[in-house]
């Protein structure tokens, strides 16, 4: 084999690994943080994390978290899309009052796919599939992140973060840069006991960081319970559904989220789909 074929063939391997990963980013999170409530991430070290904001008399304005998939799709919840509103996803960001920050981007919605059985009553199937207007170039502040297998679910205590500009303590104010707040996973026979969650939760949902002491707060609606695989990249376990209206540091009353293990199958039948 000549030398030129060689290094081809070393090229063509380094961009197949490249657009198929997921979940690593370039900028590494802060893991040894344990603050209640939450705490300043180091920037760009959640780089799926996006912001989706609306139009409202001429300004955009964040209203919840979301996560990148794929190039072109963000993971949402359902209660965060109201029919009449204008939407756009701002990717790449840290802080959200600084209006061009480097390795930031806007970019306008295509579609907005709510699951077909989502029940705002019950805050049931709390999912939303947005299809960006364009494929998004991958960088060190924009990445994918992974998406769990099918059907699976994580133990008791798994040390799991949210992430958002959402408030951090209860009647706190939106951040401007982006939190993170460890949440560890509280079993579903944990959290359906009668003084938890009860029937609310469904097996549908994942719960997550309900001790009452280093809770960080419900976040924003819509952004991602982030975890770790085996081999260390970061999947989208959960999407921030409810919480507490009695505050974030609630015992016995730990943040929902809807558990995307659960949706893997609508989640492809909507991006193949569309
Ligand atoms: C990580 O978090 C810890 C605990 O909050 C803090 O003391 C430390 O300075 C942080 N490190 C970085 C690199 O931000
Ligand atoms: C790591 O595991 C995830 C599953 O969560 C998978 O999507 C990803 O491709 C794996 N990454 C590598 C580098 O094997």
């Amino acid at each position: 084999m000549s030398t030129h074929t060689m290094l081809g063939i070393t090229v063509l391997a380094a961009l197949l690994a490249c657009a198929s990963s997921c979940g690593v980013p370039s900028f590494l999170p802060n893991l040894s943080a344990r603050v209640v409530g939450g705490e300043n991430a180091v920037p760009h070290s959640w780089p799926w994390q996006i912001s989706l904001q609306y139009l409202k008399d001429d300004t955009w304005r964040h209203t919840c978290g979301g996560t990148l998939i794929a190039s072109n799709f963000v993971l949402t919840a359902a209660h965060c899309i109201s029919n009449s509103r204008t939407y756009r996803v701002a990717l790449g960001k840290n802080n959200l009052e600084v209006p061009d920050e480097e390795g930031s981007l806007f970019v306008a919605v295509d579609t907005i796919h709510v699951h077909e059985k989502w029940n705002s009553l019950l805050l049931r199937n709390d999912i939303a599939l947005i299809k960006l207007a364009e494929h998004v170039e991958l960088s060190d502040t924009i990445q994918v992140a992974c998406l769990p297998e099918e059907g699976s679910l994580l133990p008791q205590d798994f040390p799991c973060y949210v992430t958002g500009w959402g408030r951090l303590w209860t009647n706190g104010p939106i951040a401007d840069e982006l939190q993170q707040g460890l949440q560890p996973v509280v079993d579903h026979a944990t959290c359906s006991k009668p003084d938890w969650w009860s029937f609310r939760v469904t097996q549908n949902m994942v719960c997550a960081g309900g001790d009452g002491v280093i809770s960080a707060c419900n976040g924003d609606s819509g952004g991602p319970l982030n975890c770790q695989a085996e081999n260390g990249s970061w999947e989208v376990r959960g999407i921030v559904s409810f919480g507490s209206g009695l505050g974030c540091n609630t015992q016995k009353k730990p943040t929902v989220f809807t558990r995307v293990s659960t949706y893997i199958d609508w989640i492809n039948e909507v991006g193949t789909g569309s």
